[in-house]
């Protein structure tokens, strides 16, 4: 089978990163159906062939919360991504400033808040989960701020982490002790460049923006240690007030499925939502993202800004999403693959074949602008 250029990268991530990174990047939870089905179900979205149309000078650009970028792409939220090369996150920040795309930082990124601040040379946009610990998340909220964050993600799709048996069984969410990181050890010295650019020289590997909540410790253990025991599982709709009480900013929910839920977070005036399924690690047996976005961005789309992640491996992809009624697309796994594979110079690579997929598409469905991309342009919304 010929693969996609994405693919490639991600065969690569494969060969370069230990087993328990590739393990958490690649995998979903349980059996993966969901995970599975948000890349099947876009690829069977049916792209409807236009011609003699003027497709010689095509836009890519897009407004996105009060700012212009060079196409609707943004870098989803990835926890541990800086694992994937040396200080990843602040690679990955100056790969999106260069494509004109934001870039997210996730609150469980190895680089923190300040540290990726002082590589962006722009404004990138700041990815919360909700503590326990009301504190903590505020200093964070303060932190994004001071920043210059101007858009907030507050993720609500993970009270508690999905099973990812893929994690467990590499020894990632191994219970803390020797035997775990021994294992883990063994796997990162069966990739001794990995083990020379990151293990060696891209110390420190704490989750960086929670490290001061955990104390002294720090290492991959505190990870699920943190997902267990201070993510607040009694997070509900009525606790939105208070964060958006803390974040002047935009402000986002990511993790809807539901037009319920949709419906619920528009009559709360936030600015924008994010339609996904945590990239199938969370509920399996939900939806693909693909197949949930038509209804919400029907429900609530002239609200709000609507966005969507889950699947996307090429720019076909995008235009698909943006078809179905999404306002821009969240990149999660491709970039942290391309990371892992070539660094800095990866994600932009990434992001300009994406643009490159983009353009050839939007020329060959009639689109010169992405306001012209709608669902006319799917084969199976013909007129
Ligand atoms: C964290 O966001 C994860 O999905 O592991």
């Amino acid at each position: 089978m010929i693969t996609a250029a994405i693919d490639d990268y991600r065969e690569r991530a494969r060969q370069r990163l230990p087993h328990f990174l590739f393990e958490y990047i690649d995998g979903g939870s349980y059996r993966q159906t969901t995970l599975a089905r948000n890349v099947s179900d876009l690829d069977s979205v049916l792209l409807r062939q236009r011609v003699l149309r003027d497709v010689s000078a095509i836009d890519l650009s897009t407004s996105l919360f009060g700012r212009r970028q060079a196409m609707p792409i943004a870098l989803a939220p990835i926890g541990l991504a800086g694992l994937a090369a040396r200080r990843g996150e602040c690679q990955a920040v100056r790969a999106a400033e260069q494509h004109g795309v934001p870039f997210c930082l996730s609150t469980v990124s190895v680089c923190p808040i300040d540290e990726v601040a002082a590589a962006a040379g722009q404004p990138f946009w700041f990815q919360l989960y909700m503590a326990r610990d009301r504190g903590f998340v505020r200093d964070l909220i303060a932190q994004a701020r001071d920043a210059g964050c101007t858009t907030m993600l507050f993720t609500v799709d993970l009270p508690v982490p999905g099973a990812r048996y893929r994690d467990v069984r590499s020894g990632l969410a191994a219970a803390p002790g020797w035997r775990g990181t021994t294992r883990r050890l063994g796997q990162a010295l069966r990739r001794p460049r990995w083990a020379w650019n990151v293990g060696v020289h891209g110390r420190p590997h704490a989750l960086g923006n929670v490290a001061p909540l955990l104390g002294a410790s720090s290492g991959l253990e505190d990870f699920f240690r943190w997902m267990r025991s201070n993510f607040d599982a009694s997070v509900t709709w009525a606790d939105l007030d208070w964060v958006r009480a803390e974040w002047p900013g935009h402000f986002v929910i990511k993790g809807l499925l539901d037009v319920a839920d949709a419906r619920q977070a528009a009559s709360l005036g936030v600015d924008g939502i994010v339609v996904s399924n945590h990239g199938g690690r969370q509920l399996d047996g939900a939806p693909s993202t693909v197949s949930a976005l038509p209804a919400i961005a029907a429900a609530v789309g002239e609200q709000l800004t609507v966005l969507v992640d889950g699947g996307v491996r090429s720019g076909l992809d995008v235009i698909r999403m943006l078809a179905l009624g999404a306002d821009g697309v969240l990149l999660g796994r491709p970039w942290v693959y391309a990371l892992a594979a070539a660094g800095e110079r990866g994600v932009a690579h990434v992001l300009s074949l994406l643009a490159e997929e983009m353009r050839v598409g939007m020329a060959l469905t009639g689109c010169a602008t992405i306001a012209a991309i709608d669902s006319n342009v799917l084969a199976t919304g013909q007129d």
